[in-house]
């Protein structure tokens, strides 16, 4: 689906564990910020808004959950469930996160600072956003 693109992490593996790695060349950004979801609740429903400016690059990091996209002309749903296989999400895609698993965490890598300014939180806005 355009505006999306699934990453594979390469991982380093041994009997000790496996080390996850992402180096700059694998995404298509300058990472500006960091930030992770934890302790979400089962039944929690979090996202609900695409943004104007922003590429993140999602990773589950442990557990699972579902990641709904839209582009404004597809729709897909995709589990995040491996720490090898990261979730691109582009500008201008709403994006809508459930299901999470017992302990699950989501690590975001960011292209940009926190601005709430780059936010569409209204679907309707996002409409017009896509369509103009
Ligand atoms: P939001 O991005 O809406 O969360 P999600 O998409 O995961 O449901 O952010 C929830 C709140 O947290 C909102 O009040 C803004 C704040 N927030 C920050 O202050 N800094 C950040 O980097 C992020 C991602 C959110």
């Amino acid at each position: 689906m355009k505006g999306i693109e699934l990453i594979k992490i390469p991982k380093v593996s041994d009997i000790r564990g496996s080390i996850g790695v992402v180096e700059k060349d694998m995404i298509p950004f300058k990472i500006n910020r960091v930030y992770y979801l934890y302790d979400v609740p089962h039944d929690a429903y979090r996202g609900g808004h695409a943004h104007k400016n922003l590429t993140q690059f999602l990773i589950a990091l442990s557990g699972s959950f579902d990641v709904h996209l839209n582009n404004g002309k597809e729709k897909i749903k995709i589990n995040l469930n491996k720490p090898n296989k990261g979730l691109l999400i582009k500008s201008g895609v709403w994006r809508e996160i459930d299901n999470f698993s017992s302990g699950s965490v989501c690590l975001v890598l960011a292209s940009e600072v926190y601005d709430e300014s780059d936010y569409i939180r209204d679907y309707d806005s996002f409409k017009l956003f896509v369509e103009g």
